[in-house]
């Protein structure tokens, strides 16, 4: 059912929630001075876990905040949804006995294709213990009623009659990041899968956003859903790492992404050394 939409006409405060707009070649990324999602460096290696209300200009919560945008990017994304984190305006920490941490915020998030911005109640859980587990998110979030509907099944059919619009595609278009109108909802599309390895691999300690959608290939199937193959990188703001990663995944206008494989590419150097070794 759709839901009355809400609009809240929220201040724009200078950090924008937006997963890097601005596409940059990897040797310029670690640069994060003018990030659009970068932060005081108040905290940013905190060890000690912010318990009870927390700052939401501090990283504790802008952490947990990032989390929540790729969850709802992950739940209610499309090549013409695409969520941001644009406030966070209050949030609270605490342990749950020796099972994990759980974080309660009220965000303001922006729809950045239709720039319609909402406030959201989020709920999440670190689990603490064996192995690396993915965070669980629960977070209210309106389904705006635009036409994303008609442009995707529309994409998705012009997609479906000619695959050599994507083959081999190359993201961006030209050095300085600028990607052709035509190509963004397939940088939306690989921004969505992205955030399907960001969610899984966060934790309370990591600030993850996509540095550059390197490229997607449209594969040929003859299923109902769309295929792709995408090479991605992901900047994690915390250890100021630059990750590579390869998915598979596909998509339909009704069933949305789903990460179908990834895989975690060494880093370059050990890319680079790997064929002399062996
Ligand atoms: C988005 O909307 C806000 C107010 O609703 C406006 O101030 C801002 O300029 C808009 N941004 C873009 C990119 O259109
Ligand atoms: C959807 O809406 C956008 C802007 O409101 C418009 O540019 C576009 O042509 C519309 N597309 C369809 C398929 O209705
Ligand atoms: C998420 O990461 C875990 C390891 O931390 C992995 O076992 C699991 O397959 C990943 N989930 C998906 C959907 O790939
Ligand atoms: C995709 O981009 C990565 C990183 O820039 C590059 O190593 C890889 O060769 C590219 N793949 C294709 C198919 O263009």
């Amino acid at each position: 059912e759709i839901m009355r939409l809400v609009v809240v006409l929220a201040v724009l405060m200078g950090v924008s929630g937006i997963p890097d707009v601005t596409i940059s070649p990897p040797t310029a990324s670690a640069d994060t001075s003018a990030h659009p999602n970068s932060i005081p460096e108040t905290g940013a290696e905190e060890d000690v876990m912010a318990t009870g209300e927390l700052n939401p200009n501090h990283y504790p919560a802008r952490r947990a905040a990032q989390v929540v945008q790729h969850y709802l990017n992950t739940r209610y994304g499309s090549p013409f949804r695409l969520i941001g984190v644009q406030t966070v305006h209050s949030g609270n920490a605490e342990d749950v006995a020796d099972s994990g941490r759980k974080y309660q915020l009220e965000l303001s998030v922006n729809d950045i294709i239709t720039n319609t911005t909402q406030t959201c109640s989020a709920e999440l859980f670190f689990p603490k213990g064996k192995g690396q587990q993915p965070p669980e998110v629960k977070a209210l979030y309106q389904k705006y009623k635009t036409n994303q509907t008609l442009m995707s099944s529309d994409f998705a059919q012009q997609l479906r009659s000619d695959i050599s619009t994507l083959s081999n595609s190359k993201l961006p278009s030209d050095s300085h990041g600028h990607i052709e109108p035509d190509m963004k909802p397939f940088w939306h599309l690989g921004i969505l899968a992205s955030s399907f390895i960001m969610l899984n691999e966060s934790t309370e300690n990591t600030l993850y956003n996509v540095a550059q959608v390197a490229n997607i290939t449209q594969l040929t199937t003859e299923e109902d859903h769309l295929e792709f193959d995408c090479h991605t990188l992901l900047h994690e703001m915390v250890s100021q790492e630059i990750i590579h990663w390869k998915m598979l995944f596909t998509w339909s206008p009704a069933e949305g992404v789903k990460v179908v494989q990834m895989k975690r590419l060494p880093h370059r150097h050990e890319r680079e050394k790997s064929p002399k070794t062996n």
